[in-house]
């Protein structure tokens, strides 16, 4: 467990449309994953490395029915808060309304839709050792053209290119991203992108631009689970067992670069 200021944020914005029409009536992150509603698996890795505090980002029409589910957060043993998102301006600028609840220190940010096996205990230790800037967790996968895909030489990572068409290496950036306190200002710095979203990577080349920013290789699997077939993929792993939503123990295998 980690004896830190480090916060964490769980971006559940967006519409879901890819989910049409499954999300017409609800949000994306509400749906089941197996026997759970898929927003547990990312509030329940925030926890099993020792968050505490947690701040909640969605949008849409439902945003009330997360309150519901998940109230204050006694029942995963944290503290809640809430941001709403209007629209979906992308991952950065859901991030942003996350300024003030970050007041200054490190945050853990992890997507809705993400999901892992193990538990990133020693990734978030490798980053509360680093003198600042970001850390980001890989994972290979043999769809590296739906991701962010990392460029790397040896250890340094060149750049991230967002779905490549030609991606330069099988090595995702999952959705679980470590960042200090410059990450606000930096989303301050970015333009929309071609999809019209404030886009994540173009936050993480800042850190790549400045050599601040490192990463670990997920140990265990990983899905996100925003499409059919990935949410089908979810499904299944969870269903099969050894889903990081088991409370703590959940074996840590992250291997730091
Ligand atoms: O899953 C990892 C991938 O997530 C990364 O490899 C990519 O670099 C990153 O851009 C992202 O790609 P996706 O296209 O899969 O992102 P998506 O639009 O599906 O959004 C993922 C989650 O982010 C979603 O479940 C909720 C949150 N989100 C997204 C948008 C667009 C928001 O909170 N607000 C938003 O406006």
């Amino acid at each position: 467990m980690l004896n830190s200021p480090l916060k964490g944020v769980i971006l559940a914005g967006g519409l879901g449309t890819r989910l049409l029409p499954l999300t017409k009536i609800t949000n994306k992150h509400l749906l089941p994953v197996y026997d759970k509603p898929m927003i547990y698996y990312p509030l329940q890795m925030l926890v099993n490395i020792g968050i505490r505090e947690i701040l909640l980002v969605t949008g849409g029409n439902y945003a009330g029915d997360f309150l519901r589910l998940l109230e204050n957060g006694e029942e995963f043993g944290c503290s809640l808060r809430y941001a709403y998102q209007r629209g979906e301006g992308g991952i950065a600028q859901a991030l942003r309304l996350a300024r003030d609840f970050a007041a200054g220190g490190p945050i853990c940010v992890v997507l809705g839709d993400n999901l892992i096996e193990k538990n990133v205990l020693d990734s978030a230790r490798a980053f509360l050792a680093q003198p600042g800037g970001a850390r980001l967790l890989l994972k290979e996968t043999d769809h590296p053209e739906r991701f962010g895909v990392a460029a790397l030489d040896g250890d340094r990572i060149l750049r991230i290119e967002e779905k490549p068409a030609q991606p330069p290496s099988n090595l995702a950036v999952t959705g679980i991203y470590f960042y200090d306190a410059t990450v606000f200002e930096k989303i301050e710095r970015c333009r929309p992108s071609r999809r019209n979203e404030l886009e994540i990577t173009d936050v993480n080349n800042l850190y790549i631009a400045e050599r601040t920013l490192h990463y670990s290789i997920l140990d265990g699997w990983w899905t996100d689970a925003g499409t059919f077939e990935s949410l089908q993929r979810a499904q299944a792993l969870v269903a099969a067992g050894g889903a990081n939503h088991l409370p703590a123990a959940a074996a840590a295998g992250d291997r730091e670069k």
